[in-house]
């Protein structure tokens, strides 16, 4: 990108910064509903390295998205905490943002404008710098030409796109990202696996991604936690050290995935034998 007035805060806030790491000691976290207690997570013990890429992966209702919570300090767990770099996370901050499902943008704003937001908070920028960093993010993701575009004028993919540059933006940490793409069609996902990883890699994020989608996961990560519900708990770990960049439809990531999915459904199994005892 070619900026015109690039001053040195733009290059400062641009810059690579050191991606987190976090460690998640012994989370547990129920929740009281009508029909008694659920425990949505149960003794959940993580390490996330430095610029690791660690799916969490699991049937719906298994505690993914309250775990994505908790690291993001949006949720207080029962017992238990998480540290980022040593520190414990108690509120959400800059730091570890969180990219969800439904893009969540503000339908008022445009597209720049919705990137525009996360750096209101940055009191180093002047206005013009706040321009340039959220130029830069859009065309990060492909989005230079629908800078003005309305929220609603833009296809399901580009709002996700949109919702990246804005979690991008404020130049955080971690990225958590909770099944982003799970609305959206094969096609436009799979563009959009492709841009993902070759964002992760060039801007060096820790990313913990959560998804109930066994192949997008061995696509994405260097590491795929397989979740068993009820209560929620870690049941598997799935390295999966394939090259770079990955593509979806290659034959040893497939392999991979049905691993996974084998793993997920003998679970499955498993659990309702236990349940018709
Ligand atoms: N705010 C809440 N109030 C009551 N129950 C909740 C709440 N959030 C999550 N749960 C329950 O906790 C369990 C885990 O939920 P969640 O983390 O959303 O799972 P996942 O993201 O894997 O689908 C589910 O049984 C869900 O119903
Ligand atoms: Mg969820």
């Amino acid at each position: 990108m070619i900026f015109r007035h690039k001053t040195g805060s733009v290059t400062e806030e641009l810059a690579l910064i050191p991606p987190s790491k976090l460690a998640i000691e012994n989370v547990s976290k129920s929740f009281r509903t009508s029909s008694g207690t659920v425990l949505a997570l149960d003794r959940i013990s993580l390490s996330v390295a430095e610029a690791e890429f660690v799916c969490l992966v699991g049937a719906s209702g298994c505690g993914k998205s309250t775990l994505l919570n908790i690291i993001a300090g949006l949720e207080k767990p029962d017992s238990g905490r998480v540290l980022a770099d040593g520190k414990p996370v108690t509120t959400p901050g800059r730091e570890r943002l969180v990219m969800f499902q439904e893009s969540a943008l503000f339908p008022w704003l445009d597209a720049l404008g919705n990137v525009l937001f996360g750096l209101k908070l940055k009191p180093n920028l002047t206005n013009r710098d706040r321009l340039d960093v959220a130029r830069y993010y859009l065309e990060l993701v492909g989005l230079t030409r629908f800078e003005r575009a309305n929220i609603h004028e833009l296809s399901g993919g580009m709002k996700q796109r949109v919702a990246l540059a804005r979690a991008l933006a404020p130049n955080p940490r971690v990225l958590l990202m909770d099944e982003p793409f799970a609305a959206l069609d094969a096609l436009t996902r799979e563009q959009l696996y492709g841009d993902l990883q070759q964002i992760w890699t060039s801007r060096r994020k820790t990313i913990v991604f959560v998804t109930h989608n066994v192949r997008e996961a061995a696509c994405l990560g260097d590491r795929v936690l397989l979740f068993s519900p009820h209560p929620g708990r870690i049941q598997e770990e799935f390295p999966i050290d394939l090259p770079r960049p990955r593509d979806i439809n290659n034959v040893d990531l497939a392999a991979r995935a049905s691993r996974i999915m084998h793993a997920l459904k003998s679970f499955g199994q498993t659990e309702a034998a236990a349940v018709a005892k």
